[in-house]
């Protein structure tokens, strides 16, 4: 079960944390793997740990903000079969206290990083006959969460965006869902608390692994079980749904 031998898959932001593991676990099930990554070095890194493991994949230096660059590394790559949105950042702040050039660095990596992927990736997975897409979102696409302005909107926007797309590609064979993390121990949190709460690392640590009903934050391997199955052909029957994966965070705070 779960096999992803002969499949081609685009991992976006797959140097680091939840996207890392995605392509460690997609190439261990037999992917080819292409990382798309602003960080082309940790991108390597990933690769050569896959071509250690016996896996096959790629590195390419690209942000997913820029269209042009974009349409540029799908081309390299061709066929493809599955397309994995993850690269994202993070922002705090309220609408108030978010500048206009936060506000416009988080819409264009998260959201229009995420349609550059799209636009350029469709029509290689229309050509597959059973193409997956699979978006990373977020819990605070649904919940209101404290100071999160800018990052919530952004995920809102991965939301609806994988209805449209399950939707109108549905003819296509296309599959697209999106996964929902709670707080997940990766270094876009360790970077978040060591920017915006300096001093009080260990305290807000605790808090916001306090914050997931069962008691920590999740893995980025548990994210990349969800996201392998949501991906194989196992799935097939899943099209235009969102995967909470948050330690009860959604359902069981009160
Ligand atoms: N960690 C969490 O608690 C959490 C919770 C919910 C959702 N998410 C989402 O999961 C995804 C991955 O998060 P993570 O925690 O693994 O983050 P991370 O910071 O560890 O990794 C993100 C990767 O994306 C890359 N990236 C950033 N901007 C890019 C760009 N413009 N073009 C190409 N690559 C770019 C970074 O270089 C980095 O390697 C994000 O979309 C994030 O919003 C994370």
């Amino acid at each position: 079960m779960f096999s992803l031998k002969g499949k081609s898959a685009i991992i976006t932001g797959g140097g680091s944390g939840i996207g890392k593991a995605i392509s460690m676990l997609f190439a261990k099930q037999g992917a080819k793997v292409h990382i798309i990554e602003l960080n082309a070095d940790a991108a390597q890194q990933t690769v050569t740990e896959i071509e250690a493991a016996g896996g096959a994949a790629v590195a390419y230096g690209c942000d997913v903000s820029n269209q042009e660059a974009v349409v540029n590394t799908f081309g390299q790559i061709g066929e493809i079969d599955i397309l994995v949105n993850n690269a994202g950042i993070a922002h705090i702040g309220k609408a108030d206290t978010t500048s206009e050039e936060d506000f416009t660095k988080v819409f264009n990596v998260n959201v229009k990083g995420a349609y550059n992927c799209l636009y350029a990736g469709i029509p290689a997975l229309k050509k597959s006959g059973s193409g997956v897409i699979l978006n990373m979102a977020s819990i605070a696409a649904v919940v209101g969460i404290t100071d999160r302005f800018a990052y919530s909107m952004s995920k809102g926007a991965i939301f609806a965006m994988t209805l449209s797309v399950a939707r109108d590609y549905m003819a296509d064979g296309i599959r697209c869902n999106s996964i929902s993390p709670a707080r997940v121990h990766t270094p876009f949190v360790d970077g978040f608390i060591a920017k915006n709460y300096a001093g009080q690392e260990a305290e807000v640590f605790e808090k916001l692994s306090k914050s997931q009903p069962v008691g920590r934050m999740g893995k980025p391997e548990e994210v990349a079980s969800l996201a392998l199955y949501l991906c194989s052909e196992e799935a097939g029957f899943i099209t235009g749904n969102d995967y909470p994966l948050d330690g009860g965070f959604i359902k069981l705070n009160n």
